[in-house]
C-alpha cells in the first residue's frame, strides 16, 4: 500500500480528548443527572460533539434531526452549533428519557431550538418532506439504522450531512462473542452503508467510531 495509516489507540484517543473542547458545567451536570435517574452513561464524546459542530457550521445547518435522544446530550451540543432561528428535531421512543431530556433541553440555552419528540423513528422520520433537513444524526437502537438511513436519503437534501454514532460496536465489533445483542446489527449497517448509491461516507475513528457522511 502506497498510503500511510497511524494505528489509534487509547493513548491516541486521550491525545485527541485533552485537545478538545471539554463539557461545559451545563453538561457536565446533566451527565450527573440522568446518571442518577438511572439513564445509562452512553452519550458521544465531547470529541464527537466538537465535530459534528465543525460539519454542521461548515454545511450552513438550520434544520438538523436527531434519532435517539438518550438525555439530550448531544442534541444540545449539536443545538449550539446552529444559529438562533434553527431546529433541531431529536426523535426519543423512552418516555423516561424523553421527558429527562426535554426538562433539561428547557433550562438549556439552546431550549428555542432543540424539540424533542416521543416517538420512533420509524413512526416519525416518514412525516419529513423530502430534501427538507440539512443534517441527520442517528445514535438509537442499531436494528432501525437501515430503515432510518433509508428514509435519510430521501429527507436529507443533496449536500447534506448524514451521520450515525457506534461504528465500532461498543469496542466489540471483533468480538467473536460479543455481550452486546446489537453488535450484529451494527456490522449489517457498516455493510450497508457502503452500498448506497448517492451517499458518500467514511467511519471517522473517534468515540465509538462515528459514521460521516454526504447525501449527493
Ligand atoms: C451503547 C453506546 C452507544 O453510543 C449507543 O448509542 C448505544 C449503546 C453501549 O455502550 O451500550
Ligand atoms: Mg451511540
Amino acid at each position: 500500500m502506497s498510503h500511510t495509516s497511524t494505528s489509534v489507540d487509547a493513548a491516541h484517543f486521550q491525545y485527541l480528548a485533552a485537545r478538545t473542547d471539554p463539557d461545559d458545567a451545563f453538561l457536565i451536570e446533566l451527565k450527573a443527572a440522568a446518571i442518577k435517574e438511572g439513564i445509562p452513561a452512553i452519550q458521544v464524546a465531547p470529541e464527537q460533539i466538537s465535530l459534528l459542530a465543525i460539519l454542521l457550521k461548515l454545511i450552513g445547518a438550520e434544520q438538523v434531526v436527531e434519532v435517539g435522544t438518550l438525555a439530550g446530550y448531544s442534541a444540545i451540543g449539536m443545538a449550539r452549533a446552529l444559529p438562533d432561528d434553527a431546529r433541531l428535531l431529536s426523535i426519543e421512543f423512552s418516555p423516561k428519557h424523553a421527558a429527562f431530556a426535554r426538562a433539561w433541553v428547557a433550562k438549556s440555552d439552546v431550549a428555542e431550538i432543540v424539540e424533542v419528540v416521543e416517538g420512533s423513528g420509524q413512526d416519525v422520520l416518514p412525516s419529513l418532506p423530502d430534501n427538507s433537513i440539512d443534517a441527520v444524526f442517528l445514535d438509537a437502537d442499531k436494528a432501525g439504522y437501515p430503515a432510518y438511513l433509508e428514509e435519510a436519503m430521501r429527507f436529507v437534501r443533496p449536500g447534506g450531512l448524514i451521520m450515525a454514532d457506534n461504528a465500532f460496536a461498543f469496542g466489540q465489533l471483533f468480538d467473536e462473542n460479543p455481550s452486546d445483542p446489537e453488535v450484529g446489527a451494527v456490522k449489517t449497517f457498516n455493510d450497508f452503508i457502503p452500498t448506497i448509491q448517492g451517499l458518500k461516507a467514511v467511519i471517522v475513528p473517534i468515540g465509538d467510531g462515528l459514521w460521516v457522511g454526504v447525501k449527493e
